[in-house]
């Protein structure tokens, strides 16, 4: 685990390289099991493997999201509000 630590880092490059299907099932199983607080969920996730949508979400908003232009797909988390975890904060 620590030597997957030591190597990883944020890639804004990609090549034209096509995901496979089964890649993609990977990548969406991994982020539905991501942790949450009280294991609730609050979040949805989109795949966008549109070109034009990616061009749209590489400008919505102003800094840090250019790279999703070149990207051959984006896993989009969406955040469900309100959620149990934001009641939580707002109370502190
Ligand atoms: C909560 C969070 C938000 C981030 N938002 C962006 C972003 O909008 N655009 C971007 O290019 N990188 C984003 N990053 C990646 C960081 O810039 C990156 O992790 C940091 O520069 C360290 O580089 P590394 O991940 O290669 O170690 C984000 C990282 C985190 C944890």
């Amino acid at each position: 685990m620590i030597e997957l630590l030591r190597k990883r880092r944020s890639i804004r490059e990609f090549t034209a390289e096509v995901i496979s299907p089964e890649a993609i099932q990977i990548l969406i199983e991994a982020a539905l099991r991501a942790p949450s607080s009280r294991g609730n969920n609050p979040w949805e996730f989109v795949v966008v493997k549109d070109p034009d949508l990616l061009i749209k979400l590489s400008k919505a908003k102003q800094h840090g999201s250019d790279f999703l232009k070149n990207t051959p797909l984006a896993l989009l988390l969406i955040k469900l509000l309100p959620s149990t975890t934001m009641i939580l904060w707002n109370r502190l």
